[in-house]
């Protein structure tokens, strides 16, 4: 167990992508930004016990029991899932699709320091994992991953601020199979009409022309601040039935 520290009770008014702490680690004190993944991932345990023990994260459960609910009610069945899970860091998502019984699960993110906390905290969950940037990727990579037949897209607590772009979404949401799932969550305010993201507009679009097809959607807490305060995120479940512009649609 880590003995981490947050800011002073006067000083924890901060967005959500500048909050920080400090952890006690190697016999320093080291100031860590929440979005530093890279340094986070590299310190064995400090993420879990950070987000889910300290900050109460709740989301890839959530998310894949609201995914459960929706097959279930379909008399699907999950050992059918083939799945991307993109951003998928140290692997939470991918324990717990690895529960419901996915038959088989990839993982993506931009940093190499999240395929090793993977393959360190949920050795043999997944079935590969990529690092880099899927609005580059090599034809190669791109046909070999088309081979894989994705039926299920997964993105939690990775889009939007300087995380996963709109185009990269819609990039992994058009390598799912017509009918696949897109399951995903967002920060309320990014899909509220005030948005200038892009992932207001896009998802708008998707469900205003039937790209998306919702078959759930869940406002809950997502995480809490370290001031304590209650992070709303909503979840969505939908179906893919067709591709989604990639860039920002106008
Ligand atoms: C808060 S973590 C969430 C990890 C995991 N999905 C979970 O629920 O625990 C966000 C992840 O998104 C990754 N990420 C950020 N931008 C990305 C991009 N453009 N493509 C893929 N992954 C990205 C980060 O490296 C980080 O691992």
């Amino acid at each position: 167990m880590f003995e981490i520290t947050f800011p002073p009770k006067d000083d924890r008014d901060y967005d959500q992508d500048e909050e920080w702490c400090e952890v006690a680690f190697d016999g320093e004190q080291r100031r860590i930004r929440f979005h530093d993944y890279d340094e986070i991932y590299s310190i064995p345990g400090l993420y879990d016990q950070l987000f889910y023990d300290e900050l109460r994260c709740d989301s890839p459960r959530t998310l894949c029991a609201l995914l459960a609910d929706c097959i279930a009610e379909e008399d699907g069945d999950a050992d059918d899932l083939r799945v991307l899970d993109l951003g998928a860091g140290n692997g939470k998502v991918g324990e717990q699709l690895k529960l419901l019984g996915a038959d088989s699960i990839v993982g993506m993110d931009l940093i190499e320091e999240a395929a090793a906390a993977a393959d360190r905290d949920q050795p043999g969950v997944y079935d590969d994992y990529l690092v880099g940037d899927i609005t580059e990727l090599s034809e190669d990579v791109r046909d070999e991953l088309s081979e894989r037949r994705f039926n299920c897209l997964t993105s939690v607590a990775a889009l939007g601020f300087d995380d996963i772009p709109p185009e990269a979404f819609a990039h992994a949401h058009n390598l799912i199979e017509p009918g696949g799932w897109i399951v995903f969550n967002i920060k309320e305010e990014f899909i509220s009409e005030q948005d200038d993201s892009g992932f207001s507009r896009l998802i708008r679009q998707g469900l205003d022309d039937d790209s998306l097809q919702l078959e759930a959607d869940r406002r809950y807490r997502h995480r809490l601040s370290i001031a304590g305060d209650p992070i709303h995120y909503v979840g969505m479940v939908a179906r893919k039935q067709a591709d989604l512009p990639v860039g920002v649609p106008g």
